[in-house]
């Protein structure tokens, strides 16, 4: 077990799928659509920085972080997603 993890995640590593008796049975599903999604989005898009006024890339924070208990996910930053 991995400091702060629970063991019985399914081998998941993290808690999002929750833990113990209560994991979430459709863990695997939500796994591979999200594979499929992302894979596809790649695939499709090129995304790139957004730019400021002169011209410069606006490159995201690597450490500011929206932090809403269990989920912890990146501040909001802006982007070019381009077909
Ligand atoms: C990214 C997507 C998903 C996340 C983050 C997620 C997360 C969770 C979590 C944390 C639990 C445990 C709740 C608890 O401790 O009581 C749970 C339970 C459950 N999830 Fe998901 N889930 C996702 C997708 C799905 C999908 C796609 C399905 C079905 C196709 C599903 C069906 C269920 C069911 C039926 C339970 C209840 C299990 C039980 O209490 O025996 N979930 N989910």
């Amino acid at each position: 077990m991995r400091i702060g993890i629970p063991a019985d995640t399914r081998n998941q590593g993290h808690v999002s799928f929750g833990f113990g008796r209560r994991v979430c049975v459709g863990l695997n599903l939500a796994n591979q659509s999200l594979f499929i999604d992302i894979a596809s989005l790649l695939w499709a898009a090129s995304i790139e920085p957004a730019y400021d006024e002169t011209g410069a890339e606006i490159v995201p924070s690597p450490t500011e972080y929206v932090d809403e208990g269990v989920v912890v996910h990146p501040a909001p930053f802006r982007c070019n997603i381009v077909p």
